[in-house]
């Protein structure tokens, strides 16, 4: 698929078939995403792949978010803070967030690519998911990724315009002037 169709394609899905995808496919799709830059290039993002339905039922209970049981696979993405902080210090904590994020977009993409559908989930207890898991108290829980087909036909959200987003050359300058460039 072309980049720009999976960007066009990619939405949240909350409905799943009962068709349970190759688990391979969503290792490649964790391969993606552990590809994005990370800042000095450290391995301090993790990726938990639940296939238990106990455990991802158990999951759903801890985000109070029920669709997530119908899923098939659950991926969790976490940071590991200590080497960052020890580089980077009061910047380690912008740089977790930021490359989780752009992993995330990758895996995101990724999925869309393979045909697969998912949905971001943000809002979780976080001690009761590292218990769940045994996740060390030391390690951030970034988002869990319930993982399936989707049912149904899919919803594209409207989205923020650029009009209103994008600024040039000073905050809320939405005219673009552009310099003239010297002939060559
Ligand atoms: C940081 C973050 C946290 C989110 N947490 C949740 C969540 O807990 N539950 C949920 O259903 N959707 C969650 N979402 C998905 C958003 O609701 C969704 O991305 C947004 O409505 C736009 O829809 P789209 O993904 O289809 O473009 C989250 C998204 C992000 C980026």
């Amino acid at each position: 698929m072309e980049l720009d169709k999976a960007i066009e394609k990619r939405h949240s899905v909350r409905t799943f078939k009962q068709k349970k995808p190759d688990w391979r496919k969503i290792i490649e799709v964790i391969d993606a995403a552990i590809k994005g830059p990370l800042a000095g290039n450290a391995g301090t993002l993790k990726f938990l792949l639940v296939d238990k339905s106990e455990k991802i039922k158990r999951l759903a209970k801890a985000s109070q978010q029920s669709f997530i049981q119908n899923s098939k696979y659950l991926v969790i993405v976490c940071s590991d803070p200590a080497q960052l902080e020890r580089s980077y210090d009061d910047r380690a904590k912008k740089y977790l967030r930021q490359q989780a994020g752009a992993a995330i977009q990758n895996f995101l993409l990724k999925l869309t690519d393979l045909e697969l559908a998912t949905c971001w989930v943000g809002a979780f207890q976080d001690e009761e998911v590292k218990r769940i898991l045994n996740i060390p108290k030391d390690i951030e829980v970034e988002a869990l990724f319930p993982i399936g087909y989707e049912l149904g036909k899919g919803k594209q959200p409207t989205k923020p315009d650029l009009d209103n987003n994008l600024f040039f050359n000073k905050w809320k300058q939405k005219k673009m002037s552009p310099e003239k460039m010297p002939r060559d």
